[in-house]
């Protein structure tokens, strides 16, 4: 959601903060836009479009500087426009500034700068921003470093919403600032160079060592010194993290799409999900992260779980795991929908949230308004570090490496694994026997395996694919702890495709779904060997009674009568019940990959997506 890049340094700035930009992209990419600073000279370069648009200028008038700030945009305020694009500058045109965020009470600061005389370029929230800190900044006699501070701090208690900000200014060309509330913003630490960023992808090439900003404060870079303060402008201590392992998992390999290559890992990560957190001697799950004891664990009464977009739907597949081996009472909550709905919470309520970027803006609002009711709130997160990692009381890594395609796939896969380990755990707890506990695990061990097989369908998933690209519609179609998997299905469809795919509890059909059933819409059952099994099979007859074309996902073993109705059959290996949604998403996740392929769509940068949302 916006990408921010600062660097400055004694190298040259461009090269860095583009590619930068590049590593960023996947947080927006509406438009582009660099500026640099060589001695007081200020240059902007910004174009519409993908980053390629950008380095066409680039290659026309090369940017000279040592410092600089870019910016990768997801377009909240005004269309996706020249104008639109960042970085903004001031009313003097010496300060500019980059800005990931929303400025909610933008339109009266910006009525109130036109009254003194600002002029707009821009329908963004973000010029407001440049203008009223340049402003603040043209009011105080001496320009110095701490005077541009100062006018920062000054204009920031003036706004009300969310903003990472970068910003220069040629009164002090040796200064890069950012400055935090709501949207994150890491500062990396070279040899006489310091970078900002959005995220650490931006950085693991440059430098290991980051430290990660918190809300209301303000980092200033200098080539060989930084300082970190906050609104007050009082200092803070800082702790240097030493990142791991990044680098290589950004890199797309042999596999010519990020959602592909992160499709293909799943038998490793479900494997990492797992490392280390089964305990055949106790028949359990060993979740340290959870910081909670057994008897701590054991008086929870209820379990709330939030998210956005497939974290949700994991969320969904965790309710049925919770219930069913816990037999805990478990609701989820979308985190958008979360923090203004008054949902009742006992005292004894233990919250999850999930997010594999860690920094989604709804989650962590939902995180936040948790803990403020006083409940304990954990994270399921992929990104290390990330805020709601930090910020939550505990909780579970994923251990899926980076995640680059905005369609999420390992991490969905990764977040119900955890889930069901978390289940078993509080389970165990409660009324499932040694036993029970034991195959359970033995299960979870043979899933990396079966991912395998299931990885191996891929040319006949990509032949049915093709085949129904043209369609205009699908359904995908589930029950119990496959409706989520219906909704997952249908989402990474849409998301990657633009083909307009709904998720149905498979029994609903009949209640007014049928009527968008014809030769020309297909439907997706996910009907494994499960104990819905034969209900399932009532709703495709239902289908095929009106010409509908069906493709189901069955297990081995037990797909003749699948093959004696449907038009197509993908067989996933046999599992229990509770372990059918990781092995059944993948299918669909191919079929969503291969639709879009065949449909020319661009699957790692879908229309108008972005992978990490940090704005509400
Ligand atoms: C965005 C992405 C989705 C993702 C959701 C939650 O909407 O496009 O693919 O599921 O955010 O992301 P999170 O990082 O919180 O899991």
């Amino acid at each position: 959601m916006c990408g921010i890049v600062g660097y400055l340094g004694n190298k040259d700035a461009m090269p860095i903060l583009l590619e930068g930009l590049h590593r960023l992209e996947y947080r927006g990419y509406d438009s582009s836009g660099i500026a640099t600073l060589d001695g007081k000279k200020l240059s902007i370069l910004k174009a519409p479009g993908r980053i390629s648009n950008l380095e066409e200028l680039i290659a026309k008038k090369n940017l000279q500087g040592h410092v600089g700030i870019s910016h990768t945009r997801w377009a909240t305020h005004g269309e996706v426009t020249y104008q639109n694009a960042h970085p903004h500058l001031d009313a003097s045109g010496r300060l500019a500034l980059v800005h990931n965020g929303v400025i909610e009470n933008y339109a009266k600061l910006r009525d109130q700068l036109e009254k003194e005389g600002h002029t707009f370029h821009s329908q963004t929230d973000s010029e407001v921003l440049a203008h009223l800190i340049g402003r603040a900044f043209d009011l105080l006699e001496e320009k110095s470093e701490q005077t541009l501070i100062t006018a920062l701090q000054d204009a920031l208690r003036r706004v009300d919403g969310t903003y990472g900000i970068a910003l220069v200014h040629t009164e002090v060309p040796e200064l890069v600032i950012g400055a935090r509330r709501g949207s994150p913003l890491v500062l990396g630490i070279g040899k006489e160079e310091h970078f900002l960023a959005s995220d650490v992808s931006a950085l693991v090439m440059h430098t290991r060592d980051v430290v990660y900003l918190n809300d209301y404060e303000i980092v200033a870079l200098r080539p060989d010194s930084f300082t970190i303060s906050n609104l007050q402008g009082d200092g803070r201590p800082y702790n240097i993290t030493t990142l791991d392992g990044l680098a290589h998992d950004m890199d797309k390999g042999a596999y010519p799409h990020y959602m592909i290559k992160e499709i293909f890992e799943q038998a490793h990560t479900v494997h990492e999900a797992m490392r280390g957190r089964l305990s055949l001697e106790e028949a359990t799950a060993k979740l340290g992260g959870l910081e909670m004891s057994n008897a701590q664990l054991r008086d929870i009464e209820r379990i709330v779980l939030s998210g956005c977009g497939s974290a949700m739907h994991a969320a969904m597949v965790g309710e049925y795991l919770l219930e069913s081996l816990a037999q805990i009472p478990t609701e989820c909550e979308f985190a958008s929908e979360f923090r203004y709905r008054n949902l009742p919470m006992t005292k004894d309520t233990l919250v999850f949230v999930l997010s594999q970027s860690g920094e989604t803006a709804d989650t962590l609002a939902a995180l936040r308004e948790s803990q403020r009711k006083g409940h304990r709130t954990l994270g399921i997160c992929n990104n290390v570090a990330s805020t709601i990692a930090r910020e939550s009381n505990g909780g579970v890594y994923m251990h899926a490496g980076a995640e680059i395609g905005v369609a999420a796939t390992k991490s969905f896969t990764s977040q119900v694994t955890i889930l069901t380990l978390i289940a078993l755990l509080l389970g165990r707890i409660r009324h499932l026997s040694s036993s029970e506990g034991t195959k359970i695990i033995h299960q979870l061990e043979t899933l990396p395996e079966k991912i395998e097989e299931v990885l191996r369908l891929h040319e006949e998933i990509e032949a049915i694919a093709r085949r129904y690209a043209s369609a205009r519609v699908m359904l995908f179609m589930g029950r119990q702890f496959n409706y989520p998997i219906a909704l997952e299905g249908a989402l990474k469809l849409k998301e990657v495709s633009y083909i307009a795919a709904s998720g149905y509890p498979s029994a609903e059909l009949k209640h007014g779904v049928i009527a968008l059933v014809n030769e020309e819409t297909p439907s997706i059952f996910i009907a494994p060997h499960d104990a819905v099994f034969s209900k399932n099979i009532s709703s495709i007859q239902e289908v095929k009674a009106r010409r509908g074309p069906v493709i189901a996902l069955g297990t081995e073993g037990h797909c003749a009568e699948l093959e004696s109705i449907c038009d197509h059959v993908i067989t996933i290996p046999s599992t229990p019940d509770y372990l059918t949604p990781i092995l059944a998403t993948i299918p669909l996740q191919f079929f969503a990959y291969y639709t879009a392929l065949a449909l020319g769509c661009d699957v790692d940068k879908p229309r108008n997506l972005a992978k990490s949302v940090t704005v509400e």
